[in-house]
């Protein structure tokens, strides 16, 4: 039985359905139910919703054999765990991004505001560049208006809450998607369940970029 941590939400919807286009099969995932795990002995998979943000740390500790994690939260919390295969979706970039026309004062120390001190902390360290990072928990958006932090560091999907907040991209640090990782040891004992699952989803993926 492969245990497997879904992230719940939109995103985790469609991840699902990739398992299922190959072949890992659960219906009752779908169900509208407050239930959070779900299992198909026949096909042996468990699946659970967890929060996004928390599927590497039920993959790190074992609780989970596999999950689905975006590239965003494996670089923030760089868990001791295997990145198997990228799905190709949830694709988005982490950015610097300014209030428009943003100019740097280079005598003051930058401040960026971002929920990715980590990220924010390795990419300024690679510029060899003193930041101030104020760690926040959403809105990020809002830091720059209100004269909280000069930039942010953040995800960009569309691009419509910078638009709509009067920012713009300044700088790309990373392309963002959902990976699919593995718990080091299931990878070991569970090798071949765990290849197995892969190629097919690696399949899946192909067939699907094949007819874009
Ligand atoms: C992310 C990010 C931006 C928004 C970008 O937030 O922090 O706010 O999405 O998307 P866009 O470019 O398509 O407008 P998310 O929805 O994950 O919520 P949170 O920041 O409150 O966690």
């Amino acid at each position: 039985m492969l245990n497997i941590a879904l992230p719940k939400g939109r995103l985790g919807e469609k991840v699902y359905a990739l398992f299922a286009e190959a072949g890992y099969e659960c219906p009752a995932v779908l169900s509208k139910s407050r239930k959070l795990i779900f299992e198909n002995s026949e096909k042996g998979v468990r699946y659970f919703w967890v929060k996004p943000s928390d599927v590497a740390i039920y993959v790190e500790r074992g609780a989970a054999d596999l999950g689905v994690a975006g590239k965003d939260i494996i670089e923030e919390y760089q868990p001791n765990i295997y990145e198997l295969l990228d799905l190709k979706m949830g694709k988005c970039r982490m950015c610097v991004a300014a209030k428009r026309g943003f100019r740097e004062d280079p005598d003051r120390t930058l401040r960026a505001a971002t929920k990715f001190k980590h990220i924010a902390t390795r990419y300024y360290a690679s510029r060899s560049k003193d930041i101030d990072i104020i760690e926040l928990n959403g809105s990020i958006e809002i830091a720059p208006i209100l004269g909280l932090s000069d930039v942010i560091v953040d995800i960009v999907e569309t691009g419509t809450t910078l638009y709509e907040n009067d920012l713009e991209p300044i700088e790309d640090i990373m392309p963002i998607s959902a990976r699919l990782v593995a718990n080091n040891s299931a990878f070991r004992f569970k090798n071949a369940e765990v290849e197995q699952l892969t190629q097919q989803l690696a399949d899946v993926i192909a067939r699907k970029d094949a007819t874009i």
